[in-house]
């Protein structure tokens, strides 16, 4: 058989499960070159000719996975975030572009810090594949990054992606702040946020395969959010910025959270490029000590 045949052919069983057509197409080449680790360029190119030997094997296992809804990235390992290169893998949660803001955001801020300022103590709250902390750790020159995690399992594919990527980040197992203490400039977080009675819902990629502790927090999705925002308070230190993730339709929920909490003011929710509310930009109203005397 020649690869163009076998591209064809998965295409076909990857319909057949359900995965919408275009994602199908994408999906049946980019296993293609996981397997032959071929750029496009050499794929296109030789479509037509006989599939190398151990080929058909090792790509059918593959689709075999990709048939019963698995996440590409879990069945290459990888998956980019800010230019990056990320391991992934059953149970930590896949980093989506949409998280990109939260970097965005976080840049912008530290870019319009005074010059010679102290560096930037930042916290990462439910790491995950550590996407932001590495990030910040890697972007923000002098950065101190922490980041915490209630799962084990995302800490060490954390700790492994922060190695390979030559990022120093602090990591402490537990709930929002761990075992930390000290104040923060900056708190990030892209908490679980998704309402419970939603799960089922979800696309199977999502519901059967990510793990449904970095996914569901409570009947409403708040949760995790209501408590982070309880904790960001007292964490922050004066003029320091909370960015934190939140789903679709929590727009209205966490402008409330924010108003009704201590030591805190919602700055601005950004909307994604999907023109989404996103990310919650929220300032700690702590004074800031004046040293000049
Ligand atoms: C939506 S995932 C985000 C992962 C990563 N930050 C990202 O953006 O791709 C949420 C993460 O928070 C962790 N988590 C859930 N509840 C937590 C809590 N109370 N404290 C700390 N981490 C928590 C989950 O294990 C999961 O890794």
């Amino acid at each position: 058989m020649t690869l163009h045949e076998h591209l064809r052919a998965a295409r076909a069983r990857l319909i057949a499960a359900g995965i919408p057509r275009v994602e199908a197409i994408l999906d049946a080449e980019l296993l293609a070159r996981y397997v032959l680790g071929w750029d496009r360029v050499a794929l296109v190119a030789r479509l037509p000719d006989p599939a190398p030997a151990g080929f058909a094997s090792a790509y059918a296992a593959c689709v075999d996975r990709r048939a019963v809804r698995e996440p590409l990235a879990y069945i290459t390992g990888v998956q980019e975030f800010w230019d990056r290169q990320f391991q992934v893998g059953p149970g930590v949660l896949i980093p989506r572009p949409e998280t990109e803001l939260i970097i965005e955001e976080a840049l912008s801020w530290a870019g319009a810090r005074a010059a010679g300022a102290a560096p930037l103590r930042v916290l990462d709250i439910g790491t995950g594949s550590g996407c932001l902390a590495v990030t910040l750790a890697l972007e923000i020159a002098g950065a101190q990054v922490a980041a915490t995690d209630v799962s084990s399992a995302a800490l060490a594919i954390a700790r492994t992606n922060a190695e390979r990527l030559g990022a120093t980040v602090d990591f402490h197992l537990g709930a929002y702040l761990a075992d930390l203490a000290g104040s923060f400039d900056l708190i990030v977080s892209n908490p679980p946020y998704v309402a419970a009675p939603a799960h089922a819902g979800l696309a199977p990629e999502v519901r059967d395969h990510e793990p449904v502790t970095a996914l569901v927090a409570g009947a409403e999705g708040l949760d995790v959010i209501r408590e982070i925002v309880r904790r960001a308070g007292p964490a922050l230190a004066p003029a320091g910025l909370l960015l934190m993730e939140i789903g679709y339709d929590q727009a209205a929920a966490v402008s409330r959270i924010v108003a009704d909490s201590e030591g805190l003011r919602l700055l601005q929710i950004r909307e994604d490029l999907q023109g989404i509310p996103r990310v919650a930009i929220v300032a700690s109203t702590r004074p800031r000590v004046d040293s000049s005397g």
